[in-house]
């Protein structure tokens, strides 16, 4: 029997007759932690469900793979690495806590030098990085930074100068800080568009634009040879991947936005997930029942996309964040030990902001052919001052979506029925603030470790982008010819 047949042959009950037939259900499964309320009662889970995937995770030693994740082993097999974005939060091996404490500290300082005036007088933060090194800071400004934010901050990481050229039409050059964040200091993007932006600054009188930047970097070698001064360069451990790097020097835009404070909290928050995630019982461990609840779609009812849609427009940015997190990590074709996975990886992530989704692309969700999970992420406490009802509608929306999804509702003429029995999960934070947004990034974190682990994959690489960087620079260096159609394509923009 392969460790997937107890999963495979679960019974296929409909949602609403699994509420009938267990009055236990919604406190089996849902939850409380770190702030946010988990509930996944309208999934197709079962409590015969949970101890199939908790077998299956037993087979497949979760719980010793966890373990070696937070003890510093090197999980990262094709990379040969640890994997250290928990050590970030303190939860990790010594030596690597030790070590981020170290790097946080340096952080720390410079950015007490910066608002001493070491730099002059900043106004504006420019962060220039791409991929995990823009969307983490980018959520977090972006999520928490709506009232009492202290500098301007732009976050550009398209190698399309109109991003550069937007961000910094309203910026003083005198007063910007600019911020190369790049875990490797290779990415083309990010040294394009820094480098424009130092031309901007010299542009404009700056005399010494090189004393305004600072580097975030795994590679302070190639920081300091692109010529950061080295009491500028933050530097973080090679184990933290790009997608799991807010919590280090990539969060700088966030820590001096929004406070030092701020950015603690964000890491306590992260941490309480980290040991609930480490301590608690698979039935009740709120990382491992959403990575249940997603295998069960991907394994069982071959769904290929799931749908996190924030009802808060200061989450606005999560679905693509996760995009990145999911996709990059668990979008794999071989298992650890390189063989075929040999069945579906991840979902393909996408989403969107309620109610906007609602009025754009809810049509499908209801009454399309694919099978989509989706899941509502809310908060109770209103982002906004005005009257009371904004808040009430969102929320009550949220709500109504979900029970619309599962409940359906059939009338005589066809193009008016709704199936129902489709799933959905919803995330419930009490307040939008750095403690629980800490706890729910990382909750995404570890729900696409269990994913992974479950499916023997490894979720720290991303060779995948390879292939596709190597023939833009050869296409860029010339003399390699390419197939008809991309000759032709490089021919008729004039790039030849
Ligand atoms: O191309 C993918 C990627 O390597 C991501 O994994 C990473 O977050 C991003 O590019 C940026 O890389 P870096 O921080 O090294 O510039």
């Amino acid at each position: 029997m392969s460790d997937w047949s107890a999963i495979e042959a679960l019974p296929s009950v409909k949602l609403v007759d699994l509420f009938e037939q267990d009055g236990e259900r919604l406190s089996t499964l849902s939850l409380d932690v770190a702030g946010i309320h988990f509930d996944w009662s309208k999934t197709h889970l079962t409590r015969e469900a949970i101890d199939a995937f908790a077998a299956l995770a037993e087979a497949k030693d979760l719980a010793g793979k966890r373990d070696a994740m937070f003890g510093g082993e090197h999980v990262n097999v094709t990379e040969d690495r640890p994997v250290g974005h928990t050590a970030e939060r303190g939860e990790g091996d010594p030596e690597s806590v030790a070590l981020a404490r170290k790097f946080h500290e340096r952080m720390r300082s410079l950015i007490d030098a910066i608002e001493g005036g070491a730099l002059g007088e900043i106004r504006h933060v420019l962060h220039i990085g791409i991929g995990g090194s823009a969307l983490g800071p980018h959520l977090l400004v972006d999520a928490l930074g709506r009232e009492d934010k202290r500098y301007d901050v732009a976050i550009v990481s398209n190698v399309d100068g109109v991003a550069l050229e937007d961000a910094i039409k309203d910026f003083d050059p005198a007063a910007t800080l600019l911020v190369v964040a790049s875990k490797t200091f290779t990415t083309k993007e990010t040294m394009l568009n820094a480098e424009s932006a130092l031309q901007w600054m010299t542009e404009h009188g700056v005399s010494d634009p090189y004393g305004k930047v600072i580097a975030l970097t795994a590679a302070p070698d190639k920081a300091m040879e692109w010529g950061v001064d080295e009491t500028r360069i933050l530097p973080f451990g090679e184990g933290v991947g790009g997608r799991y790097s807010l919590w280090s020097s990539i969060g700088f835009p966030a820590a001096i936005a929004l406070g030092w404070g701020a950015f603690e909290e964000l890491l306590e928050g992260a941490a309480a997930m980290d040991r609930h995630f480490r301590l608690t019982p698979l039935a009740q461990n709120a990382p491992a029942l959403a990575a249940f609840a997603d295998l069960y779609y991907t394994q069982v009812r071959h769904a290929e996309t799931r749908a996190p849609f924030a009802y808060d427009e200061r989450l606005r940015l999560l679905p693509s964040y996760l995009q990145q997190l999911e996709m990059e990590s668990n979008g794999k074709g071989v298992t650890v030990d390189g063989r075929p996975v040999g069945r579906p990886t991840a979902a393909i992530t996408w989403g969107g902001v309620g109610t906007d989704a609602q009025h754009a692309v809810f049509q499908l969700l209801h009454q399309g052919t694919h099978l989509v999970p989706v899941e509502f992420i809310a908060v109770i406490e209103p982002g906004d001052t005005l009257a009371e009802d904004h808040h009430r509608q969102l929320l009550l929306n949220a709500f109504a979506q979900g029970a619309a999804l599962m409940k359906g509702k059939q009338v005589e003429d066809p193009a008016r029925s709704y199936s129902g029995d489709r799933p959905s999960s919803t995330l419930l934070l009490d307040v939008l603030d750095p403690r629980t947004l800490g706890a729910l990034i990382a909750f995404y974190e570890h729900r696409v470790f269990v994913n992974g682990v479950l499916l023997d994959i490894n979720s720290f690489d991303q060779f995948g982008v390879e292939l596709g960087k190597e023939m833009a620079k050869a296409a860029d260096h010339g003399g390699q010819s390419f197939d008809a159609s991309t000759e032709d394509l490089i021919r008729r923009a004039g790039l030849d």
